[in-house]
């Protein structure tokens, strides 16, 4: 089984670093054109699309902006004429302790939701639009591809400094459930990572150690990046468009529903 993608148009939020990067690297090795949708990483961004070749680049928009995840499709979609892949991965962990005073705790709600929710959520309705259009064009069957990544908080929850995240990835996941039963020319998954080494867990290890990250794993290290990418990649590729709708954890059987 081989995954081609050449000449196929993906859109990776968060491609600067992390998950989103190595999803940007998996999708160029498959000859994908990758816009390399960055926030505040600008010079990685561009090391990582000049690294992707196939006409890749980089795209910048910071996603708590009302309307940045239109603006970031739009982008995409004047640069290369079409998009036909959008992998939804940029998001925020940030700490709210339950006794933060109240607009403090209101501020961290609101940076959470509409980065890892709302921006979800605009690029979502954007490529549910495009696909519809394809298809009123006269493109038959699945034409656009979003993969949502929300995390094991969704359906383990999360502690309670993290109520915003925890209940933003959950509604990640009924986002890609319901645009999946919309169908109309889009096919929309979601992962599901578990702790995984990169920037976002880098304090927690820090504080706490790699023994205490990698508690309750079933395998012998940590995941990794890369080790998330494959699934992304082969969810967005064609190959699975019979299971649009589902959410695939990549969680080393550290929470198994
Ligand atoms: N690491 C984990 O343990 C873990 C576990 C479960 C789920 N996840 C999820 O996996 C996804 C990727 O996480 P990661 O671990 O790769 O995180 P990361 O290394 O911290 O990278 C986060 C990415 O999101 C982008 N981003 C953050 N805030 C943004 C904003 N306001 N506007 C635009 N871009 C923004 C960053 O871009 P810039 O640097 O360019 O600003 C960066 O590319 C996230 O949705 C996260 O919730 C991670």
């Amino acid at each position: 089984m081989t995954i081609d993608l050449g000449g196929r148009v993906a859109l990776v939020t968060g491609a600067s670093r992390g998950i989103g990067r190595a999803v940007a690297e998996r999708l160029a090795a498959a000859g994908a054109t990758v816009g390399v949708h960055y926030g505040r990483s600008r010079e990685k961004a561009e090391a990582v699309a000049e690294a992707a070749g196939n006409h890749s680049r980089p795209f910048g928009a910071d996603l708590e902006a009302p309307g940045a995840g239109q603006g970031l499709f739009d982008a995409a979609l004047g640069a290369y004429g079409r998009v036909d892949v959008v992998i939804a991965n940029a998001g925020t962990f940030e700490e709210a302790p339950l006794d933060a005073p109240l607009d403090a705790w209101l501020a961290a709600w609101d940076r959470t939701m509409a980065v890892n929710l709302r921006s979800v959520a605009e690029l979502g309705r954007a490529a549910a639009r495009h696909a519809r259009d394809r298809r009123q064009a006269g493109e038959e069957g699945v034409s656009v591809r979003l993969v949502t990544v929300s995390s094991r908080a969704a359906f383990r929850g999360d502690d309670p400094e993290y109520l915003a995240y925890a209940a933003s990835k959950g509604g990640v996941v009924a986002l890609t459930k319901s645009l999946a039963r919309a169908g109309g020319g889009l096919a929309a998954f979601g992962v599901a990572p578990g702790f995984t080494r990169t920037d976002m867990a880098a304090p927690f290890i820090e504080a706490n150690g790699e023994a205490a990250a990698a508690r309750g794993i079933a395998l012998d290290r940590l995941t990794e990046a890369e080790d998330v990418a494959p699934t992304v990649v082969f969810l967005a590729s064609g190959l699975a468009d019979h299971a649009t709708g589902t959410t695939v954890d990549v969680n080393a059987a550290s929470y198994v529903r």
